[in-house]
């Protein structure tokens, strides 16, 4: 969405790229780059992590291959996708052939609402926590829509944010068709590795597994993998200081005239303000890009979306915003 030159409150990839210990890392791996890739570390490390077994892991090149993967593999009569949420999974299944149902998450406050999936879903998509309204909902409540005869994909590519991950279902070996997904896109900033992993079944891995392109992740994504699920003290400290930003962020934006901003457990917030086209060329026109959020089924030409970049950053963002709004 940003222009060059803009400041990028679009993306929703931490700034300023990954630690230094990690590029040496990826950069390390380049000279195994001879050798196709081996994703036996990786797999460990994320089995370890998560209390899983390796069996139960599958690398990923990104998330979003997980959800393409899914889509050829599985057969769902009726899959449900929960929205407003990432578009990716409904576009996957749509192009594999998929009938796709949409479930709304409630109304004003974008809360889980585990009533309005259909019981006889088969396939049910959700986002915790969601992009692009934030939300975080409780482990019970997201693990409550498993169920025998369903695969329940919960996508937790910013459950990072959250610190200690109390709300993550990645150790739930025991519940019934659940696949959990993860990312190292967003908090580890590394959007051009394509990084990402599955956690499921032991048979499911293994279907899926069996239907993935050969060596479809890389060795510099492996290396990625493998360090970043061993590594608990970088990603706490990333949470710690987004959230210490969202929440100054937040503070200073509802304080605007008409702006409504929905608590967020992430690194961006949704926000609803008075004709969001008129202020998103505003903003523009002041150097700084935010992300429309009208393509996400349920929201409207007036929610934007907004990272959180630094401090320094985001009070431009609100002087630019309050600006605007004058
Ligand atoms: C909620 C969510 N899940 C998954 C992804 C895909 O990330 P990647 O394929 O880079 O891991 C995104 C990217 O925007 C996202 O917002």
């Amino acid at each position: 969405v940003a222009a060059p030159g803009q400041l990028d409150f679009a993306v929703n990839v931490i700034p300023g790229g990954p630690p230094g210990w990690l590029r040496a890392e990826l950069l390390a791996a380049l000279n195994r780059a001879v050798s196709y890739p081996d994703e036996g570390p990786a797999i460990a490390a994320i089995a370890e992590r998560h209390r899983r077994d390796p069996g139960e892991v599958l690398p990923t090149n990104g998330s979003a291959e997980a959800f393409w993967l899914l889509a050829s593999v599985l057969r769902p009569a009726r899959s449900v996708v929960v929205h407003p949420t990432f578009t990716e999974p409904e576009v996957a299944l749509r192009v594999a052939g998929h009938a796709v149902q949409r479930s709304y998450r409630r109304p004003d406050s974008f809360a889980l609402d585990p009533g309005a999936v259909p019981d006889d879903a088969d396939l049910v998509v959700v986002g915790n926590p969601n992009n692009p309204t934030g939300n975080l909902d409780r482990a019970d409540q997201v693990a409550g829509l498993a169920r025998p005869g369903r695969v329940l994909l919960v996508d937790e590519a910013f459950i990072e944010f959250t610190g200690d991950e109390a709300q993550s279902l990645a150790g739930r070996g025991d519940l019934p068709g659940l696949v959990v997904v993860r990312s190292l896109t967003k908090l580890w900033a590394l959007p051009g590795v394509r990084a990402g992993y599955l956690l499921c079944a032991p048979d499911l891995a293994a279907t899926l597994r069996a239907a993935r392109q050969p060596w479809s992740v890389n060795t510099v994504a492996c290396a990625a993998l493998a360090a970043c699920a061993g590594d608990r003290i970088t990603a706490s400290r990333v949470a710690e200081r987004v959230t210490a930003a969202r929440q100054e962020l937040a503070g200073a934006l509802g304080g605007l005239p008409g702006v409504r901003v929905w608590p967020s457990a992430a690194n961006f917030l949704l926000l609803q303000v008075p004709e969001g086209p008129a202020v998103r060329s505003g903003l523009a026109e002041r150097g700084v890009a935010v992300r429309p959020a009208d393509s996400f089924p349920g929201l409207g030409p007036d929610h934007l979306r907004i990272a959180v970049r630094s401090p320094e950053d985001n009070r431009r963002l609100v002087a630019a915003l309050g600006e605007v709004l004058r």
